[in-house]
């Protein structure tokens, strides 16, 4: 166990549990912040039966006092934060554009974007009072390239892109670097109830990666640990897609 101390939000469940597991195993201690509490002290439970040292915050990633309380639980307990993933985000149904509601179009926003700005505003000033650190904000390749009947979501999602890169200029010379990770598709709760709802869509959404499968979380998870750690000490600004080969599959050749 290290010093080190690291912040999930959204971490009661699937990626942002995997995460949780793999920061301990690096020697964090560990925040878990959800708005599922169920969920959330479920990982905290699973973080203290393998040895790992943390405490759950319930919190919505989209509410300002929600994050104050969980950067305050920070503070108090630990007095310090190093490294942190911004892995909460919240969709529309899938929709054309021209049918999104104004009030489903408003809480993608107020989570997927505005949550990951009310995330950065108060954990930034904590990371660079500890010394130093580094922030990954959760996006995705629909981020990259837009994503038909989840336009709100993507949408959202390339904001993260670009409000992340404002962070990293910001902070580069004051110790916190900043990066995003763009998953394709991930093995987690929301992607296997969708699967199993449209099993005709299976095939066709692993081939819609190179690799032909989904990612498991605990893929994604070490790649947020890679860019905490010292091993990415002059990486910031960065997308780092982790997709399977996703991005780059040819739609012409069935490879
Ligand atoms: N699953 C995929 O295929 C996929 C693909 C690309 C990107 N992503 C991104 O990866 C991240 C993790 O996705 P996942 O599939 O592991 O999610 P998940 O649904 O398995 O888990 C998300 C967790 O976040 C929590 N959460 C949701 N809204 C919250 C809020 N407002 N405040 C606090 N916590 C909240 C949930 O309770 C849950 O514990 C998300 O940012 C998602 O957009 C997922």
């Amino acid at each position: 166990m290290t010093d080190k101390i690291a912040l999930v939000m959204g971490g009661g469940a699937g990626t942002g549990r995997a995460t949780v597991m793999a920061f301990a195993a690096a020697g964090y201690q560990v925040v878990v912040a959800d708005i599922n509490e169920e969920g959330g002290q479920g990982t905290l439970d699973l973080l203290q039966s393998s040895d790992g040292e943390g405490i759950f915050v319930h919190a919505n990633m989209g509410n300002t006092e929600d994050i104050r309380k969980v950067i305050q639980a920070a503070r108090d307990t630990y007095g310090a934060l190093h490294a942190v993933s911004n892995n909460a985000a919240l969709g529309t149904p899938n929709k054309p554009i021209t049918e999104i509601e104004e009030d489903e179009w408003d809480r993608c926003m107020g989570v997927t974007l505005k949550g990951v700005w009310l995330c950065l505003k108060y954990q930034l000033p904590l990371i660079e009072e500890s010394g130093g650190g580094a922030i990954v904000n959760i996006a995705s390749v629909s981020g990259m390239r837009g994503e038909a009947h989840q336009s709100a979501y993507a949408a959202a999602k390339g904001g993260v892109l670009t409000l992340s890169k404002a962070a990293a200029v910001e902070y580069a010379k004051r110790g916190v670097r900043v990066n995003t990770i763009c998953p394709g598709g991930i093995n987690t709760g929301g992607m296997q109830f969708y699967l199993k709802n449209m099993p005709e869509m299976r095939d066709k959404v692993m081939n819609a990666h190179a690799m032909g499968r989904l990612a498991e979380a605990e893929e994604i998870a070490d790649a947020v640990v890679f860019l905490c750690s010292e091993n990415a000490s002059f990486i910031t600004g960065h997308d780092l897609v982790v997709d399977g080969g996703a991005l780059i599959r040819s739609n012409v050749l069935d490879l």
